[in-house]
C-alpha cells in the first residue's frame, strides 16, 4: 500500500513518528533531570567568582593623572586616545608602590614603529612613516615628545610628505611644472593635511588650457580636446605626475 492514514504517503508518516518519539524523549528526560543540572545561575556565579579572583594588572587610564603631569600634556596632543598603559605596560603595581615598582618606558624606535611604520592596511590618513627613510638611527623621542606627539616643525616642501609623487614627477615630461600649477594648497594643509585639503583638478578643460590645439602656449604637445579620449577625464588614461604617451 502506497498511502496510509487520510491518504498521506507512508514515508511522511514514518518521519512524523520519528519526530514524535524525539519530542516525547526530550520532555521525559528534561523532566527527569535534577534541578541543579538546569540552573544557569550556578554557572554564572562560578564564572564571576573565577574572573573576580584574577589579579588586577591594569590601573586604568584615569589613575596616572593623579600623580603625573604627562596626563595633562597627552590630553591636548595627537596621542590623547592612547592610554598610558598602552605604552608603559600594565602598571597597577606601580600605582600601589610608585617608588619600588617602576613601569618600563618604550624608548626604542621599534616601539613607535609598531603603530606608525607604513602599512597600506592602516586607515586612510593615519600618520605613517617609513622607518628606513625617516631620520634613521636616531631615537624617535629625540624629536617627538611621546606625550605630546606632533611633527617638530612644519615642512616647507610638498616632497616632505609626498616624496613618491615628487620623485615620479621629477623624471617625467611634467618635471618643470610646479605642484601648485595644478593644485591649490592652503598653508594650513601643511599643518593639518587631513582637515585642510589641497584641491584636485576636476575637468578636462584644466589640462586643455596647455594641451588643447587651440591654445596659444607653444611648448606642450597638442591634442584636440573635443575628440581626444572624449568620454573620459584625462587622468583616467594619463597619470598626471608621469604622463606617458606610449
Ligand atoms: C600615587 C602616585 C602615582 C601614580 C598613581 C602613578 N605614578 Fe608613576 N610614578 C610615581 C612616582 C613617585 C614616580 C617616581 C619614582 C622615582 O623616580 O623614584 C613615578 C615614576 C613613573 C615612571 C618613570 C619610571 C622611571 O624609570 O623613571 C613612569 C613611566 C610612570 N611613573 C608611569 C605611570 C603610569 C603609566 C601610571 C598610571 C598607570 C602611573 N605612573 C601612576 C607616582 C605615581
Ligand atoms: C606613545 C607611548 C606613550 C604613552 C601613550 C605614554 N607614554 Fe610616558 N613615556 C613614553 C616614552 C617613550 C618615555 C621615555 C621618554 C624619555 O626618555 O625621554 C616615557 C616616559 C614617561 C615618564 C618618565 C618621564 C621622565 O622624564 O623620565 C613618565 C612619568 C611617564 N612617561 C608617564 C606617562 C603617563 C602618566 C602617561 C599617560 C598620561 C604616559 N606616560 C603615556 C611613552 C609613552
Ligand atoms: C598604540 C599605537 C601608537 C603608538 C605605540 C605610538 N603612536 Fe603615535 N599616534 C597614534 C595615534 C592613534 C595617533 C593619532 C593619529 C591621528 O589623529 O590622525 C598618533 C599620532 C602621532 C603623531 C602626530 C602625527 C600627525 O598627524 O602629525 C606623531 C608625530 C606620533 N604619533 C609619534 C609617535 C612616536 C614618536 C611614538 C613612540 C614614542 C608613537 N607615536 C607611538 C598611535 C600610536
Ligand atoms: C631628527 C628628528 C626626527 C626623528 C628622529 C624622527 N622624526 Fe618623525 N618627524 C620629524 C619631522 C621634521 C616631521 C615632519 C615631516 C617631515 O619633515 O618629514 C616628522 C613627522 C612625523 C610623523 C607625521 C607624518 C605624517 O604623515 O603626518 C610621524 C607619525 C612621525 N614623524 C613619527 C616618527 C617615528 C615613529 C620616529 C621613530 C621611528 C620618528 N618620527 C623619528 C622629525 C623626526
Ligand atoms: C605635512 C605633510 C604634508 C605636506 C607638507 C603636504 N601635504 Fe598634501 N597631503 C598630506 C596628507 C597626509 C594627505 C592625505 C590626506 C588623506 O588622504 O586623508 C595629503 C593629500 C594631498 C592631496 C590629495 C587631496 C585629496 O583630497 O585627496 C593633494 C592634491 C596634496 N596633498 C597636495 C599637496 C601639495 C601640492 C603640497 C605642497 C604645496 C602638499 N600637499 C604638502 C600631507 C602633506
Ligand atoms: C599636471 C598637473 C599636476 C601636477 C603638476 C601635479 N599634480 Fe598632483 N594630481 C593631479 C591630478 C589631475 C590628480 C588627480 C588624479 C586622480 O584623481 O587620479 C592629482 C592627484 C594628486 C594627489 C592625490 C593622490 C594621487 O596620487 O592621486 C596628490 C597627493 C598629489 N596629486 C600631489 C602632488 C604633488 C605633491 C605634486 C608636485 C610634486 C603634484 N601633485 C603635481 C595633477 C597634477
Ligand atoms: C601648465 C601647462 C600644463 C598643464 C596644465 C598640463 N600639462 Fe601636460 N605637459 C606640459 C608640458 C610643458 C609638457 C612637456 C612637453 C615636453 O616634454 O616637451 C607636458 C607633457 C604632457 C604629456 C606627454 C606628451 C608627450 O608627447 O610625451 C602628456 C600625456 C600630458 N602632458 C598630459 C597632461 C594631462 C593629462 C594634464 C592634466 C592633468 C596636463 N598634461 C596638464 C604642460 C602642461
Ligand atoms: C581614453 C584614453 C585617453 C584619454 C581620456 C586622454 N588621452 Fe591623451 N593620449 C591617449 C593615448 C593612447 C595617446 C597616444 C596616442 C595618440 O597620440 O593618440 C595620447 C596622447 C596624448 C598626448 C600626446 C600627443 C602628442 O602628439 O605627442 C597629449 C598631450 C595628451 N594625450 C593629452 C591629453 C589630455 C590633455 C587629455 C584630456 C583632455 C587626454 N590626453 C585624454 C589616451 C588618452
Amino acid at each position: 500500500m502506497a498511502n496510509g492514514l487520510r491518504g498521506l504517503p507512508d514515508s511522511f508518516l514514518r518521519v512524523l513518528v520519528v519526530f514524535l518519539v524525539l519530542i516525547v524523549a526530550v520532555i521525559v528526560i528534561g523532566g527527569a533531570l535534577p534541578t541543579e543540572f538546569k540552573d544557569h545561575s550556578r554557572h554564572v556565579q562560578a564564572t564571576i567568582a573565577r574572573e573576580a579572583a584574577l589579579p588586577i594588572r591594569f590601573a586604568g587610564s584615569t589613575e596616572c593623572g593623579t600623580c603625573h603631569d604627562e596626563a595633562r600634556l597627552k590630553q591636548i596632543g595627537y596621542h590623547r586616545n592612547l592610554s598610558c598603559e598602552t605604552c608603559h605596560g600594565a602598571a597597577k603595581a606601580h600605582t600601589e608602590n610608585p617608588v619600588e615598582v617602576k613601569p618600563a618606558a618604550p624608548r626604542k624606535r621599534e616601539s613607535c614603529a609598531t603603530c606608525h611604520h607604513f602599512d597600506p592596511s592602516r586607515p586612510t590618513g593615519f600618520a605613517q612613516i617609513n622607518p628606513v627613510m625617516h631620520f634613521p638611527r636616531q631615537a624617535c623621542i629625540s624629536c617627538h615628545d611621546p606625550h605630546q606627539a606632533q611633527p617638530p616643525s612644519v615642512p616647507e616642501e610638498c616632497s616632505a610628505c609626498h616624496a613618491e609623487i615628487a620623485r615620479t614627477k621629477a623624471v617625467s615630461p611634467h618635471a618643470l611644472l610646479e605642484c601648485t600649477e595644478c593644485h591649490t594648497v592652503p598653508a594650513e594643509h601643511k599643518v593639518a593635511p587631513r582637515i585642510t585639503r589641497a584641491s584636485i583638478p576636476t575637468e578636462r578643460g584644466f589640462c586643455g588650457k596647455c594641451h588643447d590645439k587651440d591654445t596659444a602656449t607653444l611648448q606642450p604637445p597638442k591634442i584636440d580636446i573635443n575628440t581626444h579620449g572624449e568620454k573620459y577625464l584625462c587622468w583616467q588614461c594619463h597619470y598626471p605626475h608621469m604622463p606617458e604617451v606610449r
